[in-house]
């Protein structure tokens, strides 16, 4: 099966378990809930929703803005009585509905009888959904924790980490596709995945659903081994849009940002038993990982211009420090600078095998230091610009 008809399936699935909910709420509001018809339209609800479970551990429904997204896939075709339900789901601030592993009937059954009398009068929506929330433990219905009002640490809202969490899974499955077993320029298929991969991330991060603020903010502890390069990938992103770039241009700095340490997903050619060769190889391989990589963007076909330029430039400081050494006299690109902010932040915002995550206040302040030294003034001063206003009120998270 091709993966556009795997897609097309999956909508389809979608839509149709969104359909089947709506018409379970309707019928329990119509029949109450020990009606033989409810319990038949539950049950054709709960059905495929628990085979869904069974692969994966949770399944999300957002309404925002008018729209229903299940699992970051928007649902389009609903027609006008739909667009009603969905207004009434924001009216009563019900903007993430997630099913989780382990859902049961007399849960779900709860909960439906709960949302039909709001379906029609939501006012005080939400109080009614927390209240009652310990009743549906595997069911969670209330506001996305990310709003402009939040006003406590992400770290305090679990649902909210956890949402975080499956956005960057689901995004990090297909980076391990593409760096898996790396041992030369990549495929077509390959580099249609990692295409892929960026547009899903900007969606996300438009959605909310891996807010930007987040990537900022979070010191990270993740052991996902992708989860730099999806940070990068998005701060790129976001800082290029902050200069004002291109469209077309910001697309390319997303997927250079993706792929920047690609030279260090190159499989080793030799295998070593020693652990002090094996470091002597780890080194190797970071001094290395610049000129590998950009040879291998260089080298892949359909590959844009600026990803194998970001590979190389990335380590490359403004004032002709860094590595890998720089031919005289040739000028750094806003590319490669603008990667080299956004590596560099999240390097230092993160624990790794030789240093601990630093506070986000004590990077910044490095990096401020490092004006006209490590990196280009205005990009740095764009960069502290971008942070200063994703921080407007969350003071409290700065150490974070
Ligand atoms: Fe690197
Ligand atoms: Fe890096």
């Amino acid at each position: 099966m091709g993966v556009q008809e795997k897609k097309e399936r999956l909508h389809s699935f979608y839509r149709d378990l969104y359909f089947r909910l709506l018409r379970s709420i309707r019928t329990v509001a119509l029949y109450g809930e020990d009606h033989a018809e409810s319990k038949r339209r539950v049950k054709e609800f709960l059905v495929p929703l628990s085979r869904y479970l069974v692969q994966r551990p949770a399944l999300t429904i957002l309404f925002m803005h008018g729209e229903v997204v299940i699992e970051n896939m928007p649902i389009t075709e609903l027609t006008d009585s739909h667009i009603k339900v969905v207004r009434r789901m924001e009216e009563m601030k019900l903007q993430r509905l997630q099913f989780r592993r382990g859902i049961t009937t007399k849960e779900l059954t709860f909960f439906l009888k709960l949302m039909a009398p709001l379906l029609k009068n939501p006012a005080n929506g939400d109080l009614v959904l927390a209240k009652n929330q310990h009743r549906f433990p595997h069911l969670l219905a209330g506001a996305l924790p990310y709003g402009d009002t939040a006003q406590i640490s992400p770290e305090e809202i679990p649902g909210g980490v956890e949402s975080m969490r499956q956005a960057v899974l689901s995004l990090s499955g297909s980076l391990k596709d593409i760096f898996n077993g790396l041992d030369g320029p990549l495929s077509a298929s390959k580099v249609s995945l990692a295409k892929e991969a960026t547009e899903r991330l900007e969606g996300m991060i438009e959605r909310d659903e891996l807010p930007l603020k987040m990537i900022l903010y979070r010191r990270s502890s993740d052991p996902d081994p992708y989860i730099h390069a999806i940070n990068v990938s998005a701060l790129c992103m976001a800082l290029s849009r902050q200069l004002d770039l291109e469209e077309s241009i910001i697309e390319e700095m997303s997927l250079g940002g993706l792929l920047h340490d690609i030279g260090m997903h190159l499989t080793p050619t030799i295998s070593l038993s020693n652990s002090q060769a094996l470091s002597l190889e780890e080194r190797k391989r970071r001094w290395e990982h610049p000129v590998r990589g950009a040879e291998i963007l260089l080298a892949t076909p359909g590959m844009p211009d600026l990803p194998p330029i970001m590979a190389y430039e990335h380590h490359l400081h403004y004032d002709g420090g860094g590595y890998p050494r720089r031919v005289k006299g040739r000028d750094l690109t806003l590319a490669g600078m603008i990667a080299c902010v956004a590596d560099t932040y999240d390097n230092l915002r993160r624990n790794r095998p030789t240093q601990k995550a630093l506070p986000m206040t004590r990077v910044l302040d490095w990096m401020d230091s490092q004006i006209g030294k490590r990196f280009h003034p205005i990009v740095l001063k764009r960069f502290r610009s971008m942070v200063k206003d994703l921080s407007k009120g969350e003071g409290e998270i700065n150490n974070l």
